[in-house]
């Protein structure tokens, strides 16, 4: 079953034509990478699935009473609150109750690493920390579909491997997700699907199972210079 379909998405930013006619969908259940290098057009294709940008063309149909939690690239909180008040303000944003909300920001801190920084300023969070409260932040209300910016781009080795691992759990507990990403090794471990872009345009696909014999750095080559496609469950 489709949760989201993209049908030939434009966005122009003046003349900068940032996405050029992209079309994918997504079933529920699945996750969905989306690769590509700098400035091919992957978060400006979040931002109009969320409606954070206008489109230029094109439609987004997803059914509006989905929930859906959004981990951005560059996360900005209120760097005056504590990893802990955060959560409660995001939480009050989703109009969660007091006692909803605090048996869920126990457990996602305690599940991104952050329990025990949850009384600390933001101000005061490493790039790393910062990134897992994104994280914690986009679980909140239980989200059907999970879209993630780059992130495992400012986590250490250890934090990586275990924000994949963590990513890979909300998978097998039946949620939807879409993750960007320029780090290859990091969908070719996570992803069902991956949809390669380049200058805006699909450039490439492929399936989980097509990789076991196609290296995804060899399909990534080949698709930043003109379209490439392997195997067939796409
Ligand atoms: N707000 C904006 N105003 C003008 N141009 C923009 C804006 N946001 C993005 N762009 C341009 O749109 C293009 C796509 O940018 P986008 O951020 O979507 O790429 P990306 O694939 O997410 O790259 P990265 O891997 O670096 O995050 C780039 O040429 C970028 O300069
Ligand atoms: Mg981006």
């Amino acid at each position: 079953m489709k949760i989201l379909e993209c049908s030939g998405l434009v966005k122009m930013y003046g003349k900068v034509k940032a996405v050029d006619g992209l079309s994918f969908s997504v079933e529920k259940g699945e996750l969905l990478g989306l690769l590509g290098p700098n400035g091919a057009g992957k978060t400006t294709t979040i931002k109009m699935i969320l409606g954070l940008t206008s489109l230029s063309g094109g439609k987004v149909i997803i059914d509006r009473d989905i929930k859906i939690g959004y981990s951005p690239e560059t996360p900005y909180f209120h760097l005056f609150l504590t990893g802990y008040e955060v959560m409660r303000f995001y939480s009050q944003l989703q109009k969660l109750d007091r006692r909803t909300a605090d048996r869920q920001i126990g457990r996602l801190l305690e599940l991104t690493g952050l329990s025990g920084a949850a009384g600390k300023k933001v101000k005061n969070y490493s790039k790393g920390m910062l990134q897992r409260l994104a994280f914690a932040q986009a679980l909140l209300g239980e989200p059907e579909l999970l879209i993630l910016d780059e992130p495992t781009s400012g986590l250490d080795a250890v934090g990586r491997i275990e924000m994949l691992g963590l990513i890979e759990r909300l998978k097998y507990e039946g949620k939807t997700i879409i993750i960007n990403s320029h780090i290859l090794s990091d969908i070719e471990k996570t992803a069902d699907r991956t949809i390669i872009i380049a200058n805006g345009r699909l450039a490439g696909m492929t399936g989980k199972n097509d990789l076991a014999c196609n290296s995804l750095e060899e399909l990534f080559v080949k698709a930043v210079g003109g379209v490439a496609h392997v195997g067939t469950d796409t």
